[in-house]
């Protein structure tokens, strides 16, 4: 199984590093338009296999796109990324451009691909790589949702001091600051409702810090975050190659689930060998549906401005 990923920045260069050391995919190939970049990254990957154990193939190219054919998924990372103070939505013009180009390039050349959109505003640069290629809408994923999950998990796990494997739980809606829902009413560890073991002020404070978790590590950093991002591509791709059919929110087309049409924004899919296989309803409230509907605005707006 063949991956490719675009851009070899922060959060691609570890998406590869993730796939190839956990022995995902058997190639991996990383491409971007810094001359040498893209060689240099893989080849210190790959020069941490004798000691970690793998035998996936790690490739670096300086836009030759020829060598990325016949991939089985590709990962668009390439853009750029927050600086402090920044949100995601001021990427928008030169992102797009780029996401815009990058995604017509790999289709010339792995015309079943699936494609999985990481960078920023990620729902508009999913929605826009959905509408520029016309590709069926399984196919185009973005990924966010198994990002801020994996954060609003993470500050779970450590408010109940529990370990985070044991906790369940998801963020829906847009990418955004303000777009995400963390479903704190439907969070459990292990089977236990989260609200049982925690207070409505605890749990709206791990919600707030979940919604900021980018920009926290932006502020802390000076650059948007990439380990976390990075696992996170890592864990849809594992599903989609090995056909886990996993459930993970992530940033789909929707066409009337949860009274929304044509906006790509975060609910649970499930994803396998066929990208987006489904989508599951989950039963939200009343409250949540009026969040749903708002962030479904707000991202609407952003395509707009697009
Ligand atoms: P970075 O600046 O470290 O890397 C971006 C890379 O893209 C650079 O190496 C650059 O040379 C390359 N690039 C630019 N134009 C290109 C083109 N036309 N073709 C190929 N490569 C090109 O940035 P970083 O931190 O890796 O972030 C990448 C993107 O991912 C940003 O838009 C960021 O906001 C987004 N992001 C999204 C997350 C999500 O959960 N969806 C999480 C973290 C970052
Ligand atoms: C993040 O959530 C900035 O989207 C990036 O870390």
């Amino acid at each position: 199984m063949k991956v490719t990923i675009v851009g070899a920045g922060n959060v691609g260069a570890t998406c590869a590093d993730v796939i190839a050391s956990n022995s995902i995919a058997s190639e991996v190939v990383l491409l971007d338009i810094k001359e040498g970049f893209a060689e240099g990254k893989a080849l210190d990957i790959i020069q941490t296999s004798t000691t970690l154990g793998f035998n996936t193939r790690v490739v670096g190219t300086t836009g030759n796109y020829s060598l990325t054919a016949n991939s089985d998924v590709v990962v668009i990372t390439s853009g750029i990324p927050r600086k402090p103070g920044m949100s995601r939505e001021e990427l928008i013009g030169i992102n797009a451009g780029i996401v815009k180009e990058v995604s017509n390039n790999i289709l010339n050349h792995s015309d079943k691909a699936i494609i999985v959109v990481v960078s920023n505003p990620m729902d508009t640069m999913t929605y826009l790589t959905l509408k520029s290629t016309g590709l069926a809408k399984n196919r185009v994923i973005g990924m966010g949702g198994a990002l801020d999950s994996s954060r609003f998990k993470t500050y779970l796990s450590l408010a109940i001091s529990k370990p985070a494997n044991d906790i369940q739980g998801m963020v829906i809606g847009g990418h955004g600051d303000t777009t995400m829902i963390p479903l704190t009413r439907l969070a459990t560890y292990n089977g236990i409702p989260i609200s049982k073991l925690l207070s409505n002020k605890t749990l709206e404070k791990i919600a707030s810090d979940t919604m900021v978790g980018g920009a926290t590590l932006t502020k802390l950093i000076g650059t948007s975050a990439w380990y976390a991002p990075g696992a996170s591509v890592g864990y849809l791709v594992n599903s989609i190659l090995n056909d886990q059919k996993r459930i993970i929110p992530c940033s789909v087309l929707l066409q009337g689930e949860y009274n929304q049409d044509d906006v790509c924004l975060g609910v649970p899919c499930i994803i396998g060998r066929d990208g987006c296989e489904d989508i599951i309803n989950l039963d939200l409230n009343d409250i949540e549906m009026v969040k749903f509907s708002e962030s479904a605005e707000a991202v609407r707006r952003m395509n707009q401005s697009l």
